[in-house]
């Protein structure tokens, strides 16, 4: 049996069961029965519940009548073992072993496929993620960009789509102009050796003696005009800007194991405006204005798009127009996703309105994913603060993360006898370093703010992702000592206790937890699952340690194998997890 939403791992019986009968039962649809059947707030009220108000109002009768008319024509079976109402709820009691072995097996089956659907295939999701503008640092949104980016790509990955990375560099527009202009004015500066940072000093000098002297600001001009009708000197130094900036983002994209599929930059829908401005003034779609060219939006209540500029030069907005009909035309996305932050929600709200005024039934499937700031607490006053440049900061993200990876090795080294054998403290460092941030930054759910905050996101008792990777590692510590494989046809009778069929629980939930993050495009919903199961692991765990009995190495042959079971299943779950939020799963900690 196989449930409609979900081929790749197997229907939970149990439930299908509850359903089947309840399909019979009642005058609903089969969706809505789904939709409505929860899992009570503790174990002793029941295993499932249907709440009865929607068929209250469908039936026009009360609802706890109705739960004691269902539960008095309930036939118990194998697999559900008895129905009760309370109140206005309907509740089921489970065969909670048969169910039990029908998850666990089925985790220990598909491993690291656990969780992963085939419901997206043959449809495309192309994600645009990260972004940054050359010649400047990363900025932080961007790294909130990358971080959120990679997560939706795996987690549309999983779900079968074919997913399409993109860093849409920003390569092109006026500021070039003026960088080229200030290389050529100075001369101190080597265009060969320029670091990101002496890039980006140059500008802010240039721009500062601009404001003093408007001739800079022609000459700045003259040489965007140079730039784009392709003359030699220019586009030498501005490839410069672009590899040197390049080299420089992809070295903290390293640091954070991420990668993209295209990296095809603003400058490469440039031969396209033209055609695309042509089309949209033949259809009277967009319009001069004040010698500028716009498309009016007023109707929409939008402010008016730009295309072009009084000076003919054109903007990121005409290269987003041209972008999105290409990625139509050479991807046929089910889904386009612009992961970028919330300041840019009107501007993407304009950007889909103009697509679909040109006439693009696809602008539909155009989404922008925004995301709040991120902050940093200042170690010496303690306020917060925003790592934007436009206010003037600039927060240096390579040594942000470096010095995160440092304080991970310091605190693995004042460990370092409780370090597990086997581990290396440098590797794990970078693990735990990087893998806190990541965390830190994807379980707040994306439109919040995050507060950037070492000692906190490198707690191993907090809601960390340290602490996932510890209880990860726990784990496998645990699989290592029972030096046994672990046998799928272990008989689950043995697992009775409360905290066991807590786990449970929530493992079967993995999957549904994983389509829910990708429609509401929210790794922080992962991120959260992982809290809440290793939460209860640990409360398994240290249960253990109290009671001889309830070890999951403990003496008794069958509980063990019962258990080891159990306990492969939850690691498999948590390395699952983490793999999609690009968190990496150390084995020793
Ligand atoms: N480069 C832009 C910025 O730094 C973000 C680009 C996002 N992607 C897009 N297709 N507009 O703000």
């Amino acid at each position: 049996m196989r449930a409609s939403e979900d081929p790749v791992s197997e229907a939970n019986p149990v439930r299908e069961e509850i359903l089947r009968w309840l399909a019979e039962s009642v005058p609903l649809e089969r969706q809505s029965i789904e939709a409505l059947l929860d899992v009570p707030p503790s174990a002793q009220m029941g295993d499932y519940v249907l709440p009865c108000f929607a068929l209250a109002s469908e039936l026009k009768r009360p609802p706890a009548e109705i739960a004691s008319e269902l539960a008095g024509g309930f036939v118990p079976n194998d697999r559900v073992l008895r129905a009760a109402a309370a109140g206005p709820y309907l509740n089921f009691f489970v065969n909670r072993p048969l169910m039990t072995s029908h998850v666990l097996r089925q985790v220990h089956e598909l491993g690291a496929d656990y969780g992963k659907a085939d419901s997206g295939a043959g449809k495309n999701v192309v994600i645009d993620y990260s972004s940054p503008n050359i010649a400047k640092h990363l900025g932080v949104h961007h790294l909130r960009s990358a971080l959120i980016g990679r997560s939706l790509y795996r987690i549309f990955e999983a779900l079968g789509y074919n997913c399409v990375g993109i860093n849409h560099l920003g390569d092109w527009g006026t500021s070039f102009g003026k960088l080229i202009a200030a290389f050529e004015r100075y001369g101190d500066v080597e265009a060969e050796s320029a670091t990101v940072s002496q890039l980006q000093e140059l500008y802010v000098r240039f721009s500062r003696e601009a404001d003093q002297r408007p001739e800079l600001q022609d000459q700045a001009r003259r040489a965007f005009q140079r730039l784009e009708g392709g003359e030699a000197g220019a586009t030498e130094l501005w490839k410069r800007f672009k590899a040197t900036s390049v080299t420089e983002f992809e070295r903290i994209y390293r640091m954070l194991g991420i990668s993209f599929d295209s990296y095809a930059p603003e400058s490469f829908y440039l031969e396209m405006t033209d055609e695309v401005l042509r089309r949209m003034k033949q259809s009277g779609l967009a319009r001069e204005s004040e010698d500028a060219l716009i498309v009016p939006l007023d109707d929409y209540g939008l402010p008016p798009y730009m295309l072009r500029k009084a000076d003919e030069t054109t903007l990121y907005a005409t290269r987003d127009i041209c972008a999105a009909e290409y990625r139509w035309r050479k991807y046929r996305f089910h889904l386009a996703l612009y992961v970028v932050g919330g300041e840019q929600e009107l501007y993407f709200r304009q950007l889909k309105k103009v697509l679909e005024l040109m006439g693009h039934q696809w602008a539909e499937r155009v989404e922008h994913v925004g995301f709040g700031l991120l902050k940093f607490r200042d170690a010496e006053t303690g306020l917060l603060r925003t790592g934007s440049t436009r206010q003037g900061e600039m927060i240096p993200l390579e040594e942000v993360l470096r010095s995160g990876v440092e304080k991970a090795r310091q605190k693995i080294r004042e460990n370092l006898d409780k370090l597990e054998g086997g581990a290396d403290p440098d590797e794990l460092a970078a693990q735990v370093g990087i893998g806190a941030v990541v965390f830190s930054d994807l379980s707040v759910k994306r439109a919040k703010d995050v507060v950037f905050d070492w000692d906190r996101m490198l707690d191993f008792e907090g809601d960390t992702g340290p602490y996932v990777q510890y209880a990860h590692a726990r784990l496998c510590s645990i699989m290592r000592k029972a030096g046994e494989e672990v046998s799928p046809e272990a008989d689950c009778e043995p697992l009775q206790l409360p905290e066991e069929w807590a786990l449970v629980r929530l493992l079967e939930r993995f999957p549904s937890r994983l389509r829910a993050a990708a429609e509401g495009r929210e790794p922080s919903m992962i991120a959260n699952y992982l809290l809440e199961l290793c939460a209860q692991f640990s409360a398994y765990y240290s249960a253990g340690m109290r009671e001889a009995q309830r070890r999951v190495l403990c003496g008794d042959e069958a509980t063990r194998a019962a258990r080891l079971l159990l306990v492969s299943a939850v690691r498999h779950t948590i390395r699952n997890g983490l793999a999609l939020l690009g968190v990496a799963a150390p084995e020793r900690m």
